[in-house]
């Protein structure tokens, strides 16, 4: 089994460059199944969440290539049936989007319920209610979600809440059916309006992505394409954080500073130093944290796949901080390894409240899920001492070459398997 050992208290300085989106590349993979055409994706995350999502269009029938480490081509042309079976998507919570794409191409899809990271309950009624909209019944048959429509015709949907598993799900679905489909409510992140982006260069007609209310003309034929996917937002948070526990001063390159305006303004609040230019914004922390409290909201509130990593920093803040999950019922799962650490935390349901430590110690941790993992290097870079962080499968999901780009900015980080002796006595 593979740990990442990290000796903390290091400042970090130099440059490091975000990848592409890893939200935005599983929503645009998926959505390349509509294309009758062989689709160019640049900017390309080498994660395992998105080689998944690629692999489960292979296995499908698609021919997908990679011509450079950061690039896809993908021609959906081979797939013929639009089955995804478990053992093909279970590992992954956004196979679901192959539903409303597979629907939105073959107007019936059959896909098992999907997977991904463990935090509470993760309907899709939100996406099932969409599509009945569009006049697709569905049924729930051996841990599939079936999907059928005799035609596909737009519709007025509202959602109960604001899902962007729901609104990427509707909008694949709707491209290509009769008519106009208006979608209110809809989640306004980034990846939303980069999949409406990437669907209009294929020929679709998305209005609206990125506000409230988003409007798709069906359209008869998607093609080819060129495009290249955003900077990812979460990622680019994550290095901020680091930053701000480290201490130290980075060049954090290739992202889109009005993505990270909620993250900014929080570390500011913080006394985190934050420059902004073009596409790359410089991250400097020289004192102690101030405390904050910290509500998470869909965009462009603070994202809660932030929550982790910014609740870790906030643990050597000076002062008390309450960290309110607004999103996700059961977000806090990573409180008791940051305990581990020394982190004061208590936890009553949707609130956590951190009493700042002047420092983090060291520990034996792990990885709960994706964002807690990152949230675990974020504390071991700020902690006194050595930290081993087990399950670092969930961070690779998400986080390219994590331990290169850490390591490049002064981190001393290292990937180890368990039984290397150095692991052993550290
Ligand atoms: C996306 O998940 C992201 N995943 C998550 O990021 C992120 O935490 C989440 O959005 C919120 O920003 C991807 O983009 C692949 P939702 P998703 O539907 O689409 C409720 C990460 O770390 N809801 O916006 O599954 C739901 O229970 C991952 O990168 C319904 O009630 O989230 C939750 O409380 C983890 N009914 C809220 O909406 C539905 O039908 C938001 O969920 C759908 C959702």
């Amino acid at each position: 089994m593979e740990k990442i050992v990290i000796n903390g208290a290091n400042k970090l300085h130099g440059e490091v460059k975000i990848s592409g989106a890893k939200n935005a590349a599983v929503a645009i993979i998926p959505a390349v199944v509509l294309s009758d055409g062989v689709c160019r994706i640049e900017n390309i995350p080498n994660i395992m969440d998105v080689n998944l999502i690629a692999k489960i269009l292979q296995e499908m029938g698609a021919k997908v290539q990679r011509p450079n480490k950061t690039t896809l081509e993908i021609d959906p042309r081979g797939i013929k049936n639009p089955v995804a079976t478990y053992d093909l998507v279970r590992h992954m919570r956004a196979s679901s989007y192959l539903l409303g794409a597979l629907l939105g191409k073959f107007s019936r899809a059959e896909v098992a319920l999907p997977g991904g990271c463990d935090f509470g309950v993760r309907p899709v009624d939100q996406h099932l209610k969409g599509f009945a909209v569009l006049g697709a019944k569905h049924i729930v048959e051996g841990g599939m979600i079936k999907v059928k429509a005799d035609k596909l015709v737009g519709g007025h949907i509202y959602l109960d809440v604001v899902s962007v598993g729901a609104t990427v799900n509707i909008m694949l679905a709707a491209v290509k059916a009769e008519g106009r489909t208006t979608i209110e409510n809809a989640a306004k992140e980034p990846h939303i309006v980069d999949l409406a982006n990437f669907l209009n260069s294929m020929g679709a007609d998305v209005r609206g992505a990125g506000t409230d209310v988003i409007k798709v003309n069906g359209v008869k034929r998607l093609n080819s394409t060129t495009y290249s996917i955003i900077p990812d937002q979460i990622e680019a948070g994550t290095y901020m954080a680091a930053v701000a526990s480290a201490g130290g001063n980075v060049l954090i390159q290739n992202v889109i500073p009005k993505h990270l305006e909620s993250i900014t303004a929080k570390l500011r609040e913080m006394g985190v130093i934050i420059e902004e230019y073009d596409d790359s914004i410089r991250v400097i922390k020289d004192k102690r944290l101030k405390r904050c409290n910290v509500k998470t909201m869909p965009h462009p509130g603070f994202p809660t796949d932030m929550q982790p990593q910014i609740a870790a920093i906030l643990t050597m803040a000076d002062g008390t901080s309450i960290v309110n999950e607004a999103v996700w019922d059961n977000r806090f799962r990573y409180v008791e390894e940051l305990r581990r650490m020394g982190a004061e935390i208590s936890v009553d349901g949707k609130l956590a409240v951190i009493e700042g430590v002047e420092q983090l110690e060291g520990a034996p941790v792990k990885a709960t899920d994706l964002r807690a993992g990152a949230a675990m290097i974020v504390a071991a870079l700020g902690a006194k001492g050595t930290t081993q962080i087990e399950d670092i499968r969930h961070i690779e999901r998400g986080y390219e070459d994590v331990v290169e780009k850490f390591r490049a900015i002064g981190a001393d980080i290292r990937r180890v398997y368990s039984n290397d002796p150095a692991v052993q006595t550290a």
